[in-house]
C-alpha cells in the first residue's frame, strides 16, 4: 500500500457549451475534474486550496471513511466549509472497496461542475473476478445549465418554486451532437479496436435526474456497482441514479471497420412537473485500419440505441432486481442477520406554508419542502461532527437527538395524500451505539406524486435486502427479504410508489449524512444524519479532528 498525494486547487475557469461561455468553479481548471487513482488499501491525501469566491467542501462519495469521518466532507455535517482563501488536507484510507467511486463538492449546488472520478484498483497482484478488460474508460454523466447554477438554486429557494431545469446532459462534460449549438468538438468519442473488451466506469454526476444509458448494438455486462463486485449480468440498457456508479464490460465486435454507434443517456422520471427531457449522445467508433471505410464513413448512418420510455418504472424495478452481490468465498456477503434497531422512514415531497399566504411559486402558492418522517432537515451553522466531538448536548441547540424512528402519523403512503402536508423543520439525528445492526425501510410517499428518490448513506455500504411497490407490510414483506446475496451499495433508489429495505452495521463512529441525491430534494430538506457513538476498544473510536479542520 502507498500514499497517493493530490493537489486540488479550486478555482474559476471559463467554459463554453451550447454556444454560451460561463465562469464555473473547477479543480485545477479542469472540467470535469481530475481523476483520483488508488489501489485498495492505499492512503489518499488531497491538499485542497480554495482560490474560488465560494465556501467549498469536497466529498469522496462512497469512500467508507472508516475512523476518518473528519475527511468525509459534507458541509455543516462533518466540517465547516473551506472559506475562500482557505485550505484543508483530506486524509483517508481506501479499504474494502474496489471499482469506481467519485468525488464532488458537498455544499449548495457547487457539485454541478465540481466533480471527478475515483478509480480504485484491486491490490497489486489481485485480479478482477472477471476476465480483465483491455482498456478502462471513465464515463461521467452530468448536467449542464446555461445559467449559473448557484443563481438557479438561490432563486428556487427564494420563491419557493422548482428550480430551472438543466439545458443538457453531458458525457465527460460534453453535451454531444443532438443539441443545438453543440458540434463534434463537444462530443465524447470512444475509439475502439475490433475484438477488444472495454470496461466503462460509469458515474451519474447529474444533479437531478436518474438516467438510462445504452450503446447501440452492444450489450453491457454489469460487474460492479458502487465499488463492490456483483454477479455479472448482461443488459442492453442500464439505469443509474445520481450518486451511483457502475463498471460495465463492453466487447467490441470482431470486425466493424469504421462503424459508428451512439451511446446515449436520457432521464428516467415519472414526475408530472418540468424536467430536462433531452438526450446526450457520445460516439463509439471502430478503428478503420485499412482506411477503406473512411471516405464513406461520413455518409454511413450512426446507429442509435432504443432507450426505455421516460417513465418506465417496471424497467427500473426489473433492472435493480438483477443486482446481486458476488457473495463468493473471496468476496463474501456479510449481511447482518440479527437486527438491533428497526426504522421506517417516509421520504417524499411536501410543502411549507408561505409567509404571505398563496404568494410562493410552489404548489398552490406554498413553498416546496421535502422531508423524512415529516422532518425537513435544516443544516446547522456549525458542523455536527465538531459539536458532537466537543461533547455539546442537544441543550445548546446544535442538534436534537429525537429524530423519529417511525412516521409520527402513519397514513396510506401510496394513496391519496392526507390534508395537512406541511412538514416541520428540524436538525435531528438518530443516535446509534457502536456496532448496532440496523434495518431501515424507506417508503416513498405520494404527497406530491410518487417519485423515485436515490437515497445515499455516508460512511457505510448497506445491503438492499428487499424492495416492492405499494405500502411496505411489516407482517408479510420481511419473509421475502434476500439475506444471502443482496446487492451492497451506498446509494439506492426508493421506488416511485414503493419501498426499499436496507441493512447495515453501525461500525463507523462519527456523524453520517443520509440524503436524497437529487440535489433539489436535498436543498428542500430530504436529508438527516446518524450519530454513531464510539465503541469501547481503541480501534472503535473517532480520532480527534485534524489541526487544519476549517472552523465556521
Ligand atoms: Cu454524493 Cu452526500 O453525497
Amino acid at each position: 500500500a502507498e500514499t497517493r498525494k493530490y493537489q486540488f486547487d479550486v478555482r474559476m475557469a471559463s467554459v463554453t457549451r451550447l454556444c454560451g461561455t460561463k465562469s464555473i468553479v473547477t479543480v485545477n481548471g479542469q472540467f470535469p475534474g481530475p481523476t483520483l487513482f488508488a489501489r485498495e488499501g492505499d492512503r489518499v491525501e488531497v491538499a485542497v486550496v480554495n482560490r474560488s469566491p465560494y465556501n467549498v467542501s469536497l466529498h469522496w462519495h462512497g469512500v467508507r471513511q472508516l475512523l476518518s469521518g473528519w475527511a468525509d466532507g459534507p458541509a455543516y455535517i462533518t466540517q465547516c466549509p473551506i472559506p475562500s482563501g482557505g485550505r484543508y488536507v483530506y486524509r483517508y484510507r481506501i479499504a474494502g472497496q474496489r471499482g469506481t467511486l467519485w468525488w464532488h463538492a458537498h455544499v449548495s449546488w457547487l457539485r454541478a461542475t465540481l466533480y471527478g472520478p475515483i478509480i480504485i484498483l484491486p491490490p497489486a497482484g489481485v485480479p478482477y473476478p472477471f476476465p480483465a478488460p483491455d482498456e478502462e474508460v471513465p464515463l461521467m454523466l452530468g448536467e449542464w445549465w446555461r445559467n449559473d447554477t448557484e443563481a438557479v438554486i438561490a432563486r428556487a429557494l427564494r420563491t419557493g418554486g422548482g428550480p430551472d431545469v438543466s439545458d443538457a446532459y453531458t458525457i465527460n462534460g460534453l453535451p454531444g451532437p443532438l443539441y443545438n449549438c453543440s458540434g463534434s468538438r463537444d462530443t465524447f468519442r470512444l475509439r475502439v479496436r475490433p475484438g477488444r473488451t472495454y470496461m466503462l466506469r460509469l458515474i451519474n454526476a447529474a444533479l437531478n435526474d436518474e438516467l438510462f444509458f445504452s450503446v447501440a448494438n452492444h450489450t453491457l455486462t454489469v460487474v460492479d456497482v458502487d465499488a463492490l463486485y456483483v454477479k455479472p449480468f448482461a443488459v442492453d440498457t442500464l439505469v443509474i441514479a445520481p450518486g451511483q456508479t457502475s463498471n460495465v464490460l463492453l466487447a467490441a465486435k470482431p470486425a466493424y471497420p469504421g462503424a459508428r454507434f451512439y451511446m446515449e443517456a436520457r432521464p428516467y422520471t415519472n414526475t408530472q412537473g418540468t424536467f430536462d427531457n433531452t438526450t446526450v449522445a457520445g460516439i463509439l467508433e471502430y478503428e478503420d485500419p485499412s482506411g477503406a471505410a473512411a471516405a464513406a464513413s461520413n455518409q454511413l448512418p450512426i446507429f442509435a440505441p432504443t432507450l426505455p420510455q421516460i417513465n418506465d418504472t417496471s424497467f427500473v424495478a426489473n433492472y435493480t432486481a438483477k443486482l446481486r452481490s458476488l457473495a463468493s468465498a473471496a468476496y463474501p456477503a456479510a449481511v447482518p442477520q440479527s437486527i438491533d434497531r428497526r426504522f421506517f422512514f417516509t421520504v417524499g415531497l411536501g410543502t411549507h406554508p408561505c409567509a404571505v399566504n398563496g404568494t410562493c411559486q410552489g404548489p398552490n402558492g406554498s413553498r416546496f419542502a421535502a422531508s423524512i418522517n415529516n422532518v425537513s432537515f435544516v443544516l446547522p451553522t456549525t458542523a455536527l461532527l465538531q459539536a458532537h466531538f466537543a461533547g455539546r448536548s442537544k441543550s445548546n441547540g446544535v442538534y436534537a437527538t429525537d429524530f423519529p424512528a417511525f412516521p409520527l402519523v402513519p397514513f396510506n403512503y401510496t394513496g391519496p395524500p392526507p390534508n395537512n402536508t406541511n412538514v416541520m423543520n428540524g436538525t435531528k439525528v438518530v443516535v446509534l451505539p457502536f456496532g448496532t445492526t440496523v434495518e431501515l425501510v424507506l417508503q416513498d410517499t405520494s404527497i406530491l406524486g410518487a417519485e423515485s428518490h436515490p437515497l445515499h448513506l455516508h460512511g457505510f455500504n448497506f445491503y438492499v435486502v428487499g424492495q416492492g411497490f405499494g405500502n411496505f407490510d411489516p407482517a408479510t414483506d420481511p419473509a421475502r427479504f434476500n439475506l444471502a446475496d443482496p446487492v451492497e451499495r451506498n446509494t439506492v433508489g426508493v421506488p416511485a410508489g414503493g419501498w426499499v429495505a436496507i441493512r447495515f452495521r453501525a461500525d463507523n463512529p462519527g456523524v453520517w449524512f443520509m440524503h436524497c441525491h437529487l440535489e433539489v430534494h436535498m436543498s428542500w430538506g430530504l436529508k438527516m444524519a446518524w450519530l454513531v457513538l464510539d465503541g469501547s476498544l481503541p480501534n472503535q473510536k473517532l480520532p480527534p479532528p485534524p489541526s487544519d479542520l476549517p472552523q465556521c
